[in-house]
């Protein structure tokens, strides 16, 4: 394992029942508290994926457009912001997903994503896969090609991992 995971773990604060009974809270502020841990993790993501020819990176709000910008920053690639409904003011196109209680949406500007570019989804957490599955649904609606998805954390118990179609996941730290 690489030695900046350790650092990175300790910034990454566990809150139970919150924001519900029984829900176990990754919460990644600290983490931005925290400058070295902070560049540590954009680093990471940068140096696995600075060659892979990835022109886009998109970032799920809200927590995906805090470590989705500067990872594109890094690479040279453009960055797309996959919003909740009713904030974009252009022509979208949207996917609904299912979350533990109720359903949520994803919507993103037609012509931000040109067919055949190569994307890089971004989010700070994968627990049931179901808002990955929804971004990548869009980008592949409009003919992008999904390189990976990476994630600062994974909750490997709720098997999100399996919904995401063989996609390859890269993250940083799992919590059992
Ligand atoms: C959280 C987290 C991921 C998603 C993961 O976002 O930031 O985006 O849940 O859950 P899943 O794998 O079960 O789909 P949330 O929608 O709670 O809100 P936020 O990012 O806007 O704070
Ligand atoms: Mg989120």
């Amino acid at each position: 394992e690489d030695p900046r995971i350790h650092g990175i773990k300790t910034k990454i604060g566990v809150v139970p029942n919150f924001p519900k009974p029984g829900i176990m809270f990754q919460d990644i502020t600290p983490l931005l508290l925290d400058p070295k841990a902070f560049k540590d993790a954009i680093d990471l993501f940068v140096e696995r994926f600075k060659d892979n020819n990835i022109s886009v990176v998109a970032g799920i709000e809200a927590r995906g457009f805090i470590f989705g910008p500067p990872i594109a920053l890094a690479i040279g690639a453009k960055f797309v912001p996959l919003r909740k409904p009713r904030k974009l003011p252009g022509e979208v196109i949207f996917e609904e997903y299912v979350l533990e209680y109720g359903s949520d949406c994803l919507e993103m500007h037609l012509g931000a994503v040109e067919p055949g570019e190569r994307v890089l989804v971004v989010d700070d957490l994968i627990a049931t896969g179901g808002t990955l599955c929804a971004a990548m649904n869009l980008l592949e609606r409009v003919g992008a090609v999904v390189v990976e998805c990476a994630c600062l954390i994974e909750l490997p118990e709720l098997k999100g991992r399996g919904r995401l179609n063989g996609k390859p996941l890269y993250v940083l730290v799992e919590y059992q």
